[in-house]
């Protein structure tokens, strides 16, 4: 059976760690050294990405700083010192124009209030270009910095975590669209039968609303969640309209593609509601040669100490302090490895190779799916991966910043658009107008559209 080539075109996000992606970005002479806190620096990457058409930019975000080696830590500043995202985006939201802003919020240590209110507060600072990344805290060491000793487990969190986005989606709803009368003539600024109070009692939340922002310009900003866990995934499957992930190879992200597809049917929702987005670490030159020359410049600059910490962490807290770096791991220990049959580290112990070839492996882009090329090449890979079905879209994770996402708007976007697959001119004017996902209705307008429509003539 042959497939029919697709006529949607491929989604761009682009996900900004504050020097780039790569683990050794802040010693490539390119990179903004002093990025994570430097407000100038994210405009101009925010404006490089709204130049190259990208529907959304996305920061990650994490409410402590990194936990671990401190002689690791201090050679490696992702995560150590950097913004709120969400007030990042409001000043991003006024020097930009079309690109979407999707912060990341935990539901683990938040109240639902403050985050309605914040993300309602940036969907209408931006004109309708608001995302929230819901995320239930990656790093457990976020507990110690809200009164707990210990992070949640698995389905606690998630369990939360759906009544949490229940009761933002219920304040989002408080106002419906024409509340606000504003009228001077009748001295009436808002018509109260359009005004609802949520009055939420719950397992984790007890919230009575109403919201005091008016309903969102895009209703509800957009959803996006990272899960990865079945749990996780159902859960997204139920409430997301963008799904980030980390699939390294073809086949798995068809796969995953697959599976988050029917999950959404399965909960009631269209295929297409859902945009999948996997990362792309996309390493760009103008020959194949000087994309692999930056490419190992990074990787020859990954120092020691962090790439043990980083494949330490990866092989589940192995202790790498017998092993030098240069000398395959002695039989015993690769195999007793090769027995986890864990994919993600099975082959570099098969293979024989020496932790700083696992390092350099893994570490530079934490085992996320790394291209390096020209611009046709990893045109060609992104067309190969929108065209199988295994992607909505691409999490672009430029290596080094602001570089990298320059020369990937610069030399892949135009190949991209040559070839009928990316936009060239904005669609819409909010971040769903562009994404394609539609704008929910007020749940509230809607029960009354349905009593009129129900009603007998
Ligand atoms: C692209 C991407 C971005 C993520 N961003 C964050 C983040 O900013 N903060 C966070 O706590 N977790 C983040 N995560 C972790 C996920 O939210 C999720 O916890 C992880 O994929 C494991 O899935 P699970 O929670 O279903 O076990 C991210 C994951 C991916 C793939």
């Amino acid at each position: 059976m042959t497939v029919s080539p697709r006529t949607d075109k491929i989604k761009l996000g682009a996900f900004i760690h504050p020097t780039g992606n790569h683990v050794a970005a802040w010693l490539h002479p390119d990179a903004q050294i002093d990025a994570g806190t430097n407000f100038e620096h994210y405009v101009e990457v925010a404006q490089t990405a709204e130049r190259g058409l990208f529907d959304l930019m996305f920061i990650a975000d994490a409410i402590t700083v990194r936990d671990g080696d401190v002689n690791a830590l201090k050679r490696w500043p992702q995560y150590m010192a950097f913004f709120d995202p969400m007030i990042l985006f409001s000043g991003i939201a006024a020097r930009t124009k079309h690109i979407g802003l999707v912060a990341t919020s935990t539901t683990s240590y938040n109240e639902p209030y403050n985050i309605a209110r914040r993300y309602a507060s940036l969907d209408h600072v931006s004109g309708g270009r608001a995302g929230w990344n819901v995320v239930t805290s990656a790093n457990a060491s976020e507990a110690w910095n809200f009164g707990r000793e210990e992070h949640y487990e698995l389905n606690e969190r998630y369990d939360r975590a759906v009544e949490f986005v229940q009761v933002v989606k219920g304040l989002w709803d408080s106002w419906e669209d024409d509340a606000f009368l504003r009228d001077r003539e009748s001295a009436l600024y808002f018509d109260p039968a359009k005004l609802h109070t949520l009055n939420h009692k719950g397992r984790h939340f007890s919230v009575k609303g109403p919201l005091n922002v008016a309903r969102p310009p895009q209703g509800h900003p957009v959803l996006a969640h990272a899960a990865a866990s079945d749990v996780g995934k159902d859960v997204a499957a139920r409430t997301a309209e963008v799904m980030f992930s980390h699939v390294p190879e073809l086949e798995q992200a068809m796969a995953f593609y697959a599976d988050m597809k029917a999950r959404v049917a399965k909960a009631g929702r269209a295929p297409d509601s859902i945009k999948i987005m996997p990362g792309l670490n996309a390493i760009v030159g103008r020959t194949r040669r000087e994309a692999q020359e930056k490419h190992q410049f990074l990787q020859d600059s990954i120092h020691p100490d962090v790439g043990r910490e980083l494949l330490s962490n990866a092989l589940g807290g192995m202790d790498l302090s017998p092993y030098p770096d240069d000398q395959p791991f002695p039989d015993d220990v690769a195999e007793r490895m090769m027995s986890h049959k864990n994919p993600r580290y099975f082959h570099m112990f098969r293979d024989r190779l020496t932790p700083r070839e696992m390092y350099q492996h893994y570490a530079g882009a934490r085992g996320q799916r790394t291209v390096i090329g020209t611009a046709e090449d990893i045109a060609d890979q992104m067309e190969l991966w929108f065209q199988s079905r295994a992607v909505d879209g691409f999490l672009v994770q430029p290596a080094v910043l602001p570089t990298g996402l320059e020369e990937f708007v610069d030399l892949v976007v135009p190949v991209l658009q040559e070839r009928g697959l990316f936009r060239t001119e904005y669609e819409g004017r909010t971040l769903r107008e562009n994404l394609g996902v539609e704008r929910p209705v007020n749940r509230y307008a809607h029960e009354a559209m349905e009593k009129t429509a129900g009603a007998p003539v």
